[in-house]
């Protein structure tokens, strides 16, 4: 998590701004605090603040004239969220300034190697709570005490790095900076006569499109006309090729919409299309691949691990393949079962998520094979795996994942038909589901989804409780439909009290159980309102205890075989109160709302989904939240 940015160029710019700018481009990696630091007229110049960078004013910004800036949005990992805590950090005398993303693991080690060198007094040097302040420290120590130059000093202190990091560094009156990755993304950028460096590639897609990924543990010196690479610990030169971007900047801006969020769900029925845009014989390769191992697993964390889950069902559903889906913070208890016949399918937006990529070096390390389905070219698990499938749905700037989820479900829904060798009924499939998602995901959809949002809040008890007796489902219900065999509680018993929304219920079976867990984080995440989705075969089993008069459960009830138990299961909730929206392609009596979504076969998951993005959407901003940067929470998930 964090962003991170560093620019030089040979001639005088306005560098604090073009940082500020490229950073509210990086704000979805961490908006807690900012600071920016630049080297004017031989002097430092340094700005730190709490906040998000998008809320600073140009004002300090302005006017700040220099050759190199280096800037970073932060998301608290060591420290609370202070001005002091806020990069970049200084060494004493304030000539060098470093900006980190990740976690330096043996910080309080380098301190005490430090305190070893230098006493105890160095304790005082330290302003922030952080790990990264360490790296100013040690630097310092190697050019000062060990007359080391600034290369030689930044190589020595990458070397005793452990953990996670991207680090830029400049040094007053040195005419470039040094910056090195291991495990945490560092983009490069080539201008004219000008290099950037980023987290990612938005930070400077409007000032050149050709970039470079640096690999792990590989460091750069980069002033404004030439770049060298090399290996951090074996000092070797490294040639990388450069890529040329071929996304939009519009793909990375709000076209019109008030946020991220809104945009990226409205926008899925052409990163959909993008998305079932696959080569045929990429898609076979990766089946073929995932065919010959024994054990197949796939790994994600968050949406993604929900969707990993989708990927095991359809490969079980449509190829008769069994495989395992994993969380990646968990995986590592299977490592025992990995061999040179194990494939590993990390399913990831960003390609950088910590969990996964530890997962992987598991997997790596029994000799297994890594294949991943990512949307980011060029990422950390792109570059671990021996084959990558892209989504293509261009970057997803929002923190909840909205079209990136769908773009995979799309390609899982591909690759098991390759794997069947029935890729072109796949591909039938999926052009006709996303069809269907075209002409249904308009703007009225949201409207209405808005509706009931409002509704929900404002909760007037004559919204949320049931009306007479006599409208009672259970009536005309056969007893077999109904658990448990009794009669509900009549009207008369329900007084006009109030639910005050405190929990969201989700129900799905088969397809749509990992669906409705994916739901309860999407409210989670921007609505902050208690969410909790399971398989509709659960609900007996203790959560149908939480069930109150007016209690909202959303029921995924597709056309397929799972209706008939979640039309039962749905019964079983409204007989005790529960204020039921159905998701589904047909109306139902059970439903005191109805979300109609396109009857899509195996790609319901799709239509599930959307409608519940938009509601969290909703929610969110209805509350007063912002959808695209919720609290505490971070795009790229960089640390363990
Ligand atoms: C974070 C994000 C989630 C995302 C998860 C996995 O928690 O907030 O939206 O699903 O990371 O990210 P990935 O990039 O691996 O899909």
């Amino acid at each position: 998590m964090c962003g991170i940015f560093g620019y030089i160029g040979d001639k005088e710019k306005e560098v604090a701004l073009m940082a500020n700018r490229a950073l509210c481009e990086l704000e979805y990696r961490g908006y807690d605090s900012w600071g920016i630091a630049a080297e004017v007229s031989g002097k430092m110049f340094a700005i730190k603040a709490i906040g998000k960078i998008s809320l600073a004013s140009d004002k300090e910004l302005k006017g700040v004239m220099g050759k190199m800036s280096i800037g970073h949005s932060r998301w608290a990992t060591h420290g609370g969220v202070t001005e002091a805590n806020a990069h970049p950090h200084f060494n004493t005398s304030r000539t060098i300034a470093v900006i980190h993303n990740g976690i330096v693991e043996n910080h309080e080690e380098i301190r005490s190697f430090l305190r070893g060198k230098l006493g105890n007094s160095v304790d005082k040097l330290f302003l922030s709570e952080t790990d990264t302040e360490v790296i100013p420290h040690l630097i310092d120590y190697y050019i000062t005490h060990e007359g080391k130059t600034f290369e030689a000093a930044f190589v020595e202190a990458g070397r005793m790095l452990e953990g996670r990091y991207a680090v830029v560094v400049m040094k007053l009156g040195e005419p470039y900076l040094l910056a090195m990755r291991d495990g945490s993304p560092l983009v490069v950028g080539k201008g004219e006569h000008e290099y950037f460096l980023a987290s990612d590639v938005p930070a400077f897609i409007d000032h050149t499109r050709q970039v470079l990924y640096p690999g792990d543990r590989e460091y750069m010196k980069v002033s404004a006309d030439a770049i060298m690479l090399r290996n951090l610990d074996t000092g070797k030169k490294v040639d990388r090729e450069w890529i040329t971007v071929t996304w939009d900047k519009g793909s990375a801006t709000k076209e019109g919409y008030p946020h991220f969020m809104l945009k990226e769900i409205m926008e899925q029925p052409l990163s959909l299309d993008k998305a079932i845009h696959q080569e045929d014989a990429k898609l076979e390769e990766f089946a073929r691949l995932m065919k010959e191992s024994e054990h197949l697993f796939f790994i994600g964390c968050g949406t993604a691990a929900k969707m990993a889950k989708l990927g095991e069902l359809y490969a079980a559903r449509v190829a008769g393949k069994l495989t395992n889906a994993y969380v990646g913070s968990e995986f590592a208890a299977y490592g025992q079962f990995l061999n040179k016949r194990s494939t590993i399918v990390a399913v990831s937006q960003s390609g950088e998520t910590a969990d996964v990529l530890e997962g992987l070096r598991v997997a790596e390390k029994e000799g297994a094979r890594i294949l991943a389905l990512l949307n980011v070219v060029g990422s950390s698990i792109d570059r671990m795996s021996k084959k990558s499938l892209f989504l293509n749905a261009g970057p997803e700037i929002a923190v909840a994942s909205t079209k990136a989820a769908t773009a995979q479900i799309a390609v899982l829904i591909l690759i098991a038909h390759a794997l069947a060798k029935k890729l072109p009924e796949g591909k039938h499939l999926m052009r006709s589901a996303v069809k269907d998602i075209k002409a249904w995901l308009i703007p009225d959809l949201s409207r209405d989804i808005k509706k009931i949002a409002e509704k929900l809040l404002n909760n007037p008890s004559s919204a949320l409780l049931r009306g007479p007796t006599n409208s009672s489902p259970y009536q005309n219900t056969p007893p077999s439909l109904v658990f448990p065999r009794r009669a509900p509680e009549t009207s008369s018993a329900i007084s006009l009290q109030q639910y005050p929304l405190r929990d969201i219920y989700i129900i799905g079976r088969g397809l749509n159980a990992p669906v409705a867990q994916e739901a309860a984080i999407k409210i989670q995440e921007v609505s902050y309102i208690h969410a909790e989705g399971f398989p509709g075969g659960e609900l007996k089993h203790g959560p149908i205890a939480l069930i109150e008069k007016g209690t909202p459960v959303i029921a995924l009830i597709p056309n397929d075989e799972t209706k008939r138990d979640m039309e039962s299961n749905t019964m079983e909730l409204r007989s005790r109160g529960a204020y039921v929206i159905g998701i589904a392609p047909d109306n139902s009596k059970l439903f005191d709302e109805w979300i109609q979504v396109p009857n899509l076969g195996l790609a319901s998951p799709i239509a599930s989904i959307i409608p519940i993005q938009l509601l969290a959407y909703h929610l969110a901003v209805l509350r007063g939240n912002d959808p695209d940067k919720p609290r505490n929470l971070a795009k790229s998930v960089t640390v363990k």
